[in-house]
C-alpha cells in the first residue's frame, strides 16, 4: 500500500472505531491511543515518511497534518478540550458528559455464598466461623471418624503435623459450636476447605462449603428435608427435581445426599451431603441425646456456582481472569 491509501485506511478505520464515540474514559483512553499515541496507527504513517520519494513528500506531509488534525479535533469536541473551556472563559460546562469509571465485580463464588446465606438467614440461621487449621479431634476425632480407620481416606488429607490439619471440611466448625454454646443452635457456617486432590476441571486442592447445623428438641429427618427442599427452590427455582439419595457419613445416621436434576446434562448432579447427627458425635461434646436431636448438612459452593452458572471448569473461579470475572 502507497502512503496516500493507508492513510485513507487508518481515516476510514477511525469513522468506524469512533462512531459512535465511546462514552466509558477508559475506552476513550485505549482509542486515543491506539490512533494518537506514541506508538500509534498515526505516528506510524509519520514514520514511513522516510521512504516517501522528494517528488511525493510535500502532499504525503500534508495529508499526514491533515488526518492527525481530523482525529485530534474528534477527541478534542467529544471529550470537552481545553480549548473549548478557554472558550467557557473557565467556566464549567454543564454540558459535557461525565466521566465514568470501571466498576469491580463481586467474585461469583462470593455472590453464591451470599445468596445461600441470605436465604438460611432467611428461615432464622445464624452465621458462624471456624478454623481453617485445626487438630485431629476437630476434623475427624469428634466425628467419629475412628483412629487409623479407612473412613480418614475420604478425604485426601493436607497435614501440618501429626495432629493438626487443614481441615478438609467446614464439619470441624460444627463441633467448636457444640463445645461453646448450648442448644438449641440454629447456624450456617461458610469457608474454605482444603483437599489434596489432583487439580483438574472438577476438582481443586482448595475449595468452599457451607455446613449447617441445626440442634434442638424434638428434630426429624423430615425437618431437614422440608428445610433442604426449601433451600434448593430458592436456590435454584421453584420448579427444580430434586432427591434424598441414601448415602454414608461417619458423623451422621442415617445420611443422605441431594442431587438435582439437571435438564442441559440429562442427569443427577450432587450439590450436598446431610443427615441426622450421629449419637456418639453428640457424646464428645457432652450434649445429652435423649434431649436434644439435631441434623446436619455440607454443601460444595463451587459446584453450586457452577451449576448456577454454567462453568464448567472449576479453575476459571481461581485464575483471576477478567474476560471471566467481567461476564458476572
Ligand atoms: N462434611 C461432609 C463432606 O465434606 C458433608 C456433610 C456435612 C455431610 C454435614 C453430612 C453432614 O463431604
Amino acid at each position: 500500500m502507497n502512503i496516500k491509501e493507508s492513510i485513507e485506511s487508518v481515516r476510514k478505520l477511525f469513522r468506524t472505531d469512533s462512531d459512535p464515540f465511546p462514552i466509558d474514559y477508559q475506552a476513550v483512553e485505549t482509542l486515543r491511543i491506539k490512533y494518537l499515541g506514541r506508538k500509534g496507527l498515526v505516528a506510524g504513517l509519520f514514520s514511513r515518511m522516510n521512504d516517501v520519494s522528494d517528488k511525493e513528500r510535500p502532499i504525503a506531509g500534508k495529508l499526514l497534518n491533515e488526518i492527525k488534525q481530523e482525529i485530534s479535533s474528534v477527541f478534542n469536541s467529544q471529550t470537552g478540550s481545553s480549548k473549548s473551556r478557554e472558550k467557557s472563559h473557565g467556566e464549567s460546562d454543564y454540558s459535557l458528559p461525565g466521566l465514568t469509571f470501571p466498576v469491580g465485580h463481586v467474585h461469583p463464588l462470593q455472590q453464591t455464598m451470599d445468596d445461600i446465606k441470605s436465604i438460611f438467614m432467611n428461615i432464622g440461621f445464624s452465621v458462624a466461623y471456624g478454623p481453617e487449621i485445626d487438630d485431629d479431634f476437630h476434623n475427624f476425632g469428634a466425628l467419629n471418624f475412628p483412629p487409623e480407620h479407612p473412613a480418614r481416606d475420604m478425604q485426601d488429607t493436607f497435614f501440618i503435623d501429626s495432629e493438626t490439619v487443614l481441615r478438609t471440611h467446614t464439619s470441624n466448625v460444627q463441633i467448636h459450636l457444640m463445645e461453646e454454646k448450648d442448644p438449641p443452635l440454629r447456624y450456617i457456617i461458610p469457608g474454605r476447605v482444603y483437599r489434596n486432590e489432583a487439580i483438574s476441571f472438577k476438582s481443586y486442592c482448595l475449595f468452599h462449603q457451607v455446613e449447617g447445623l441445626y440442634v434442638d428438641k424434638n428434630v426429624s429427618f423430615a425437618d431437614q428435608k422440608g428445610i433442604l427442599e426449601y433451600f434448593v427452590k430458592r436456590m435454584f427455582g421453584a420448579n427444580t427435581k430434586m432427591r434424598f439419595r441414601p448415602s454414608y457419613f461417619p458423623f451422621t445416621e442415617p445420611s443422605a445426599e441431594v442431587d438435582i436434576w439437571s435438564e442441559k446434562r440429562s442427569q443427577w448432579l450432587e450439590i450436598l451431603g446431610c443427615g441426622m447427627v450421629d449419637p456418639e458425635v453428640f457424646k464428645s461434646v457432652d450434649i445429652d441425646t435423649d434431649i436434644w436431636h439435631g441434623f446436619a448438612f455440607g454443601m460444595g459452593i463451587e459446584r453450586i456456582c457452577m451449576l448456577k452458572y454454567g462453568i464448567d471448569d472449576i479453575r476459571l473461579l481461581y485464575q483471576g481472569d477478567m474476560r471471566f470475572l467481567e461476564q458476572f
